[in-house]
């Protein structure tokens, strides 16, 4: 007698907009197309794969959650060495822990919705032997394999809008706005946001920038008679200054400085090379909270779905991607290989230039 599928599933890594959109596709693809399918949602990541902390879930639990920020599941972030093991604060190996919960619920698969760090992880889970299927989730859209990631979308918006609001107080105040966004490394977040919001000057990793040539830019647009300048600085954003330097060096700097972001800084280095009042606001975590938008609703949907085919065809170790519009599956070992930082030839960097946006590097 054929026994039934059963199927595990994971959100780990900082939570985004989308996750319960993509459960619920993974799970109504997965109960309408394969009889008598078990599914078992672990709590807070891989923490719950760890700890063999789950839950059983029914039709209905996958109903009711498509607008729901954050994930019903729970996540949290582990403990990564690369490419070699998911440890504890003692530096013991979690995955004999992992594997003994996979095979104790006899698991077809395991679906792992996660960002850069999880797709490693599942990578080594994988080559342990689990079969896995991931989905690229994140607001930074740093994923290799796949052009867009759910909740970048979302975060997006929000940046947006907080340049938007930011607008009419830095004019009714004639000052400098900096607005820092998230992304960690990667400036995808930065440089949308600060298009779709009209930012005059967007300082992203990728783009190193000279703070004389922005100050010099602050200038020229007061001169030509604008009363105030807005800047959108991505939270990994470096100075020509910091990038030549070590990781280590940059990581002691850090610690040695007296700002408590990258904003703060430009933003008091700026007032005294120009004069002109200058203020920082850091949505943070905001960027990440909330409902997904319709586009992050319908991705997350895609590729949950494509997940529930992937397992229907036993096509495991690969990642759901979006290519060129098309869904695709990723090798995971590709998808796991390395970040997607934003090349800085990429077109969207054209067209700011194009329309006057400045990157403090001309
Ligand atoms: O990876 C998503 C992200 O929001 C990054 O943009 C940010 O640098 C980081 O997570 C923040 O991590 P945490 O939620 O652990 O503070």
């Amino acid at each position: 007698m054929k026994r039934n599928t059963r199927v595990g599933l994971v959100t780990s890594g900082g939570d985004c907009q989308g996750l319960n959109a993509a459960i619920r596709g993974v799970g109504k693809a997965l109960f309408q197309y394969v009889p008598n399918v078990e599914i078992f949602g672990m709590y807070d990541g891989y923490k719950g794969l760890i700890e063999g902390d789950y839950k059983f879930m029914e039709k209905r639990d996958f109903s009711g959650i498509l607008t729901e920020g954050g994930t019903i599941l729970g996540t949290s972030r582990q403990r990564y060495i690369p490419g070699k093991a998911i440890v504890d604060d003692e530096g013991n190996d979690l995955m004999p822990a992992m594997l003994d919960t996979y095979n104790r619920l006899n698991l077809d698969c395991l679906v792992v919705m996660g960002g850069n760090g999880t797709q490693k992880s599942a990578k080594l889970l994988s080559d342990a032997g689990m079969n896995i299927v991931t989905l690229p989730k994140t607001i930074d859209n740093d994923i290799f394999g796949t052009d867009t990631t759910f909740g970048f979308q979302s975060a997006v918006d929000i940046g947006t809008n907080v340049i938007d609001y930011i607008h009419s107080t830095a004019s009714s105040h004639s000052r400098v706005f900096l607005v820092e966004l998230m992304g960690r490394d990667a400036g995808w977040l930065t440089l949308n946001a600060g298009i779709a919001s009209g930012a005059d000057i967007i300082l992203i990793p990728e783009i190193p920038y000279n703070i004389e040539k922005v100050a010099a830019a602050l200038e020229e647009r007061r001169r030509s008679g604008r009363n105030f300048s807005i800047i959108a600085v991505a939270e990994g954003a470096v100075s020509d200054t910091d990038a030549v330097m070590s990781e280590e060096e940059r990581r002691r700097a850090k610690e040695q400085s007296r700002h408590s972001t990258i904003s703060y800084r430009i933003a008091s280095e700026l007032e005294e090379l120009t004069g002109q009042e200058t203020r920082v606001t850091v949505p943070g975590h905001y960027q990440r909270g909330g409902p997904p938008c319709p586009y992050d609703r319908v991705l997350a949907t895609q590729f949950g779905t494509a997940a529930a085919h992937l397992i229907m065809n036993k096509q495991y170790a690969t990642m759901v991607g979006i290519r060129n519009g098309q869904i695709v599956s990723v090798p995971l070992e590709d998808a796991a290989s390395r970040t997607k930082f934003l090349p800085v030839d990429h077109p969207l960097i054209q067209v700011a230039r194009d329309i006057g946006i400045r990157f403090g590097d001309e």
